[in-house]
């Protein structure tokens, strides 16, 4: 039975590998957080029918080596997923160096952990297109960074570092780059799950208006669950290599919202208000990506529609309002 260890398991991506890996037959163990509660609603799916858990939790946290290199000693993981990262982009603006330190750092941490536990382990780095910033669209493989956010910077550090302990230490080491991607399980202040979660609560009558920044800005946005079958997939090639993970295909944040309030009979027109809290100090316009390579040598396509996407989003946050 292969053995996988996540870091971020608690998280949106984390927890749909986890369910993907345990239905392969993976032994899985997540590194979490110390939280004074406890945060795993998004582990919930992954209870059997007598409440246990069916993967192994750890303590750990990025911001500590020598924990991690415990860890991977202790568990001797065949693959190394590694998800955990201050994730928010717009945050990143607040905290720049929690993010370069969590996010940057942190890869380089996991990397060196793994070189000096000899664990044999293959690896994979969550890198994102939000390195790509301002680099005209469509992004590939090919395509320069040009990072326009502290969050930005940090993964195209990581991304580096990746490729760098690949090239120095032979290591099977992999960057999956992941344009956007999102569930009904997708963190309440990204903007997709925001939109959709005001929906709903404009349906139970417990809110009126929906703040929002930019909403011109475009972004290629996929289901999550596709995208986790991308990672299995990226470690199973022949070799350690770096793969875009995108659906081809850009909407607006507008057209989001069109589409997440016509679902439920609304105009969005009536409801969304531009608040400038929400603009970042420099955007990213337009994401769009080109999964050609992946396609070609993972066999990787992704299968839900923007539509699909934005209305189960909508269907799932009205179940869980009532609405
Ligand atoms: P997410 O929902 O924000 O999950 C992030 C995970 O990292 C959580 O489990 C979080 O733990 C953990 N974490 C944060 N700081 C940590 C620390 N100091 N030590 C240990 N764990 C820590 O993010 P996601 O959407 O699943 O994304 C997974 C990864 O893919 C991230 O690296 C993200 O940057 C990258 N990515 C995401 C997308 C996307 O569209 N979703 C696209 C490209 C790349 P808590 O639960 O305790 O907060
Ligand atoms: N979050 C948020 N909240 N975004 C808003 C809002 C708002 O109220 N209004 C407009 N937006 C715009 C943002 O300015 C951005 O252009 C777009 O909506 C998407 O924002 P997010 O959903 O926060 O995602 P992101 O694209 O910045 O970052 C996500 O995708 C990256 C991959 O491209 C995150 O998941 C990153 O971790 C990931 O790497």
């Amino acid at each position: 039975m292969p053995i996988a260890l996540i870091t971020g398991v608690s998280g949106q991506d984390g927890s749909y590998l986890a369910q993907l890996l345990l239905a392969k037959g993976y032994e899985v163990h997540g590194i979490v957080r110390r939280s004074s509660v406890l945060n795993r609603s998004r582990l919930e799916q992954l209870h059997g029918a007598n409440g246990a858990v069916s993967l192994a939790l750890h303590y750990g946290d990025l911001d500590d080596p020598l924990g991690l290199l415990r860890l991977i000693e202790a568990v001797g993981p065949d693959e190394i997923y590694h998800l955990a990262a201050q994730s928010h982009v717009g945050v990143s603006f607040e905290i720049p160096d929690y993010t370069s330190s969590v996010t940057g750092l942190g890869t380089l941490r996991v990397l060196e952990a793994l070189r000096l536990s000899g664990c044999q382990a293959r690896f994979y780095q969550a890198s994102s297109s939000e390195m790509f910033g301002s680099a005209p669209p469509p992004q590939n493989e090919q395509t320069p960074f040009h990072p326009r956010s502290p969050y930005g910077v940090a993964k195209v550090f990581a991304y580096w570092a990746t490729v760098n302990y690949r090239e120095s230490y032979g290591m099977f080491a992999s960057n999956g780059i992941l344009f956007n991607h999102e569930s009904p399980r997708r963190g309440e202040n990204f903007v997709t799950r925001k939109v959709t979660r005001a929906v709903a609560s404009i349906l139970a009558g417990t809110q009126r208006e929906l703040h929002l920044g930019n909403l011109d800005a475009m972004r290629d946005w996929g289901f999550a669950g596709d995208y986790v079958e991308g990672m299995w997939r990226i470690l199973q090639h022949d070799q350690p290599d770096d793969f875009v993970l995108a659906t081809g295909e850009a909407h607006s944040v507008r057209e989001l919202c069109e589409v997440a309030f016509s679902h439920v009979g609304l105009d969005h027109e009536k409801y969304v208000a531009i608040d400038p809290r929400y603009f970042r100090p420099a955007e990213v316009d337009f994401l769009l990506g080109d999964p050609a390579k992946a396609n070609r040598l993972l066999g990787w396509t992704p299968s839900t529609t923007f539509r699909q996407l934005v209305t189960t989003m909508v269907d799932a946050d009205r179940a869980e309002l009532g609405a």
